[in-house]
């Protein structure tokens, strides 16, 4: 029953879709557990580019089943839009399976998603706007709209009284905003239900079957470890769990049946949106990095934030995922530095701290400790086994593996499938 989980180590965009699909050629399921379209895949097949945002990267693969678990929040219109976008260009997406189970983000919760960051003022968290945390605080004041609850009209109907009577009143008292009508948003949610009816299933059910018949289930996680609503580094979080517990729960698997973790890693950190980042540059060593490494939102355009690579935050991510391995993504985008410099840890308030603290304040007060690696020029892309890569970036990369606490098992050396050297097999 090989099981793995594909997770983010840092604060998304590691490059999960492109590590995803990779895998999927040789995998029979993958599966969406958290997240929604904040989520932004990018993966690259030849001279095409695919942007995926609810869809698991596995969908580009034509063996394999792309699952979207009950822990993921569905927006159906661009679920919809993103499956014809693929069809249109002669993708097969007739394999795609919805649980019944994930939540649906309502019209009325991409509202109250914005206008709530707008609220916040400069407090904000900087979402991707797309209705992610107000779907999730729905689910669990148990006022959420289901996939399967589009079947039942008067269900239907109930449950988006129930879940707009308070939001209208915040809407209406707080906001000052016009109050959203029950009848309106109950006929647009139908209008999705014929669309959407061809792809929900059980999903529980057939992954554990899969997983009994011996077949092979990749769970892939949206946004990282450090974006992890309990793990975090809240409130500057999302609002699910893209750790690894998060694939039990939003998959409905058993950790009995989970196999091997596999933590996505930057060579260098990105975050996108309001909150601590230790290793953040603001000079043109930054700007360099956003330039070469092409660091900007697939979801929201927004460009990212840079910094060199934070060992203490990845031996977080080894911690609390139990990582039995990592993917180290773009390392040739660190090419041409001559020396590069690498946090191993903290200094807060004059102590040096060696773990990531759990005290919000003394992670915002944290000061890295760079220690400086030689750096290469080589042209590393074309880079095909460990051997072929340049002394100072082997070395790089095992300083890296050392400080962070789990086997480097493969590392991307260009955005294309092919520009990956394999070192263990993760099957
Ligand atoms: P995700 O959200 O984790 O899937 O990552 P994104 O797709 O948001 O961002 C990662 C970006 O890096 C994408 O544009 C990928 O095509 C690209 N990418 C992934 N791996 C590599 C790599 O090893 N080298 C380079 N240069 N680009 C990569
Ligand atoms: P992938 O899967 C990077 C960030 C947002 C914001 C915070 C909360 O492509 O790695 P939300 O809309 O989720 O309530 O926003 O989380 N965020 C991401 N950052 N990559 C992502 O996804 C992200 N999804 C959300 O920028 O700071
Ligand atoms: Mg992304």
């Amino acid at each position: 029953m090989p099981a793995l989980v594909l997770l983010g180590a840092q604060w998304g965009d590691e490059g999960k879709g492109k590590a995803t699909d990779l895998l999927g050629g040789s995998v029979d399921y993958v599966v969406r557990y958290q997240g929604g379209n904040n989520a932004g895949h990018t993966v690259v097949v030849g001279d095409q580019k695919y942007a995926l945002h609810l869809l698991p990267s596995g969908i580009l693969s034509p063996g394999c089943t792309p699952v979207i678990g009950n822990g993921v929040v569905v927006d159906p219109s661009v679920l919809l839009s993103e499956l014809s976008g693929l069809n249109e260009r002669g993708v097969d997406t007739s394999k795609l399976l919805l649980s019944g189970n994930a939540h649906i983000i309502t019209p009325y919760n991409v509202t109250v998603d914005k206008v709530t960051e707008r609220f916040l003022g400069k407090r904000k968290i900087g979402t991707t706007g797309r209705g992610i945390g107000p779907t999730y605080a729905d689910k669990i004041n148990r006022v959420g709209i289901r996939v399967q609850d589009l079947y039942d009209e008067s269900i239907l109907t109930q449950k988006v009284e129930a879940a707009l009577d308070i939001k209208n009143q915040i809407l209406t008292k707080l906001y000052n905003r016009r109050a959203m009508a029950v009848d309106q948003a109950v006929e647009e949610l139908l209008g999705y239900a014929d669309k959407l009816a061809p792809y929900v299933a059980d999903t529980v059910l057939v992954i554990n079957q899969a997983l009994e018949e011996d077949k092979v289930v990749l769970f892939e996680g949206g946004q990282g470890t450090l974006l992890d609503i309990d793990h975090g580094t809240y409130p500057f979080v999302t609002s699910s769990n893209p750790t690894a517990g998060g694939a039990c729960t939003g998959a409905g698997v058993g950790p009995t049946k989970i196999s091997r973790v596999i933590g996505i890693l930057k060579a260098y950190t990105t975050r996108v949106g309001a909150g601590p980042f230790p290793t953040e540059l603001f000079d043109e060593d930054g700007e360099a990095l956003r330039r070469i490494g092409g660091e900007r939102g697939v979801t929201t355009g927004r460009d990212r934030r840079c910094g060199w690579f934070d060992a203490v935050i990845a031996r977080y991510a080894t911690r609390v995922n139990g990582l039995t391995d990592f993917f180290l993504t773009k390392l040739d985008v660190l090419t041409g530095w001559e020396q590069i410099p690498v946090c191993v840890a903290y200094e807060i308030d004059g102590k040096r701290v060696e773990e990531l603290p759990y005290s919000q304040t003394d992670f915002h007060h944290a000061k890295p400790v760079y220690e400086m690696l030689p750096g290469w020029s080589e042209d590393i892309s074309k880079a095909k086994s460990f051997t072929d890569l340049p002394k100072n970036a082997q070395a790089y990369v095992k300083a890296l593996e050392e400080m962070s606490g789990a086997p480097i098992s493969a590392i991307g050396v260009g955005p294309g499938r092919d520009e990956t050297i394999e070192i263990n097999s993760f099957l």
